[in-house]
């Protein structure tokens, strides 16, 4: 990230969440309705546990935005955690009287010694000397995605001003998998069924199996990962680059969707077939094109590097696909709880359960647009530079028509 810079804080049940975005030129429309919409559609889907009832996450403004329009001053803003009321004692930021007894038993109450795998609970309490894990799940826990919703809502309202869209679906929940010819074009008709499905799926059969899927798990105390597409549609060529490691975008995107809480595999295109196919069924052939949606007079037959050759787009859709694992807390019996230690104790023991989802991944399709567009906001800026909208918007246009004459 160069042009574009932020920062996220904030506890999953501390007072509030806030985010830090600096970057964005001047004059772009923007309320807080652009926002709270993306923030809506993180917490929905068929699988999400009890907090997302208690939390409907909102933003309130503290800066860089005036009467509706960015001023290229950063842009701060804060979500508060509706759940704080019940969390006072214990997360308290002040110094607490300890020798209150009603003090001592909230705190012990919600003191954690047991770690689940999977999570950040093990290596974080090492990492930074902390007895009560509690201080490491507060900051690992997914509801920081929240702020990054709320950062990605604002690029994605940048990005829309150039003509550029992104679109997440669902692809599989555990053993259940969308029919491959409905992979890789999401057309705004499609994307409006994605929308409407609990599982962000366009087709309702396999909404259907999906959902079946998770209610299986429930029962078994299991939680259940998945695949989610991404399409970032309109790019002009050129974004990122070839000239050096750090300027690839397709290492760029990978490193922002990896970042994600349960993400652990990325690719474009056909992903690994890449890796089983000959050449001439991997590489996407170019020939003149006479289409007016194309940003050059040329086009690429089929898309299967998913837009992005020597680390720059090509005018084709970016195609992303991320693979999201299960989600660590398993709400199971004692008895066949995860094998997990103590330490407290020093004892061999079971992962605690606190309140948790089952499959987060429709949410999660949610999380990688937002990741998906501040990258390419960035990319827009790197490229387009301009510290007012009018400015970017006047390059931009200059740089299609340069591109229209080649
Ligand atoms: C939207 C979303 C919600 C999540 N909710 C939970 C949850 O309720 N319980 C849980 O154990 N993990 C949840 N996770 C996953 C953990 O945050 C994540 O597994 C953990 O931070 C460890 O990071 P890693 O999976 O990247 O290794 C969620 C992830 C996402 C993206």
């Amino acid at each position: 990230m160069t042009k574009l810079r932020f920062l996220t804080a904030g506890e999953s049940h501390g007072p509030a969440l806030s985010v830090v975005l600096e970057g964005i030129p001047s004059g772009l429309e923007l309320l807080a309705e652009d926002i709270n919409k993306h923030l809506s559609r993180r917490q929905k889907g068929y699988g999400r546990g009890a907090r997302m009832k208690i939390e409907t996450d909102q933003i309130k403004f503290l800066s860089g935005v005036r009467h509706g329009y960015t001023l290229g001053s950063p842009i701060g803003l804060q979500i508060q955690n509706q759940d704080y009321i019940n969390w006072d004692i214990v997360m308290n930021p002040a110094p607490v009287d300890i020798s209150d007894s009603e003090v001592k038993e909230a705190i012990a109450a919600k003191f954690l010694s047991r770690v689940r795998p999977g999570h950040a609970d093990f290596a974080g309490a090492i990492k930074y000397k902390h007895s009560d894990v509690r201080n490491i799940l507060e900051r690992s826990s997914a509801r920081e995605t929240t702020s990054r919703v709320a950062l990605g809502a604002i690029a994605l309202k940048f990005l829309e001003a150039f003509g550029i869209k992104i679109y997440s679906q669902v692809l599989r929940v555990g053993s259940v998998e969308l029919p491959k010819a409905l992979w890789g074009n999401i057309t705004a008709e499609k994307f409006a069924q994605v929308e409407a499905s609990e599982m962000r799926c366009c087709d309702p059969k396999t909404t259907t199996a999906m959902k079946a899927e998770i209610d299986m798990a429930r029962t078994k105390g299991e939680s259940l990962g998945g695949v989610i597409e991404l399409i970032a549609e309109g790019l002009p060529i050129g974004l990122g680059s070839h000239i050096q490691w750090d300027k690839r975008l397709d290492g760029l995107i990978a490193q922002a969707l990896m970042s994600v809480h349960t993400a652990k595999a990325v690719s474009f295109g056909i992903g690994s077939e890449a890796g089983i196919l000959a050449g001439s069924l991997v590489h996407d052939e170019i020939q003149l094109s006479e289409s007016e949606n194309n940003s050059s007079n040329y086009a690429h037959l089929t898309n299967r590097a998913g837009g992005i050759e020597g680390g720059m787009t090509n005018g084709e859709p970016i195609i992303c696909q991320v693979v999201l694992k299960p989600i660590p807390t398993l709400a199971r019996k004692p008895e066949n709880s995860l094998k997990s230690i103590d330490l407290a104790t020093k004892q061999n023991d079971i992962a605690f359960y606190e309140r948790s989802d089952v499959c987060v991944v429709p949410a999660g399709g949610v999380v990688c647009e937002a990741m998906l567009a501040l990258v390419l906001a960035n990319e827009i800026l790197n490229k387009f530079g301009g510290d007012s909208m009018d400015e970017a918007l006047a390059n931009y246009k200059n740089y299609l028509s340069y591109c229209k004459s080649r």
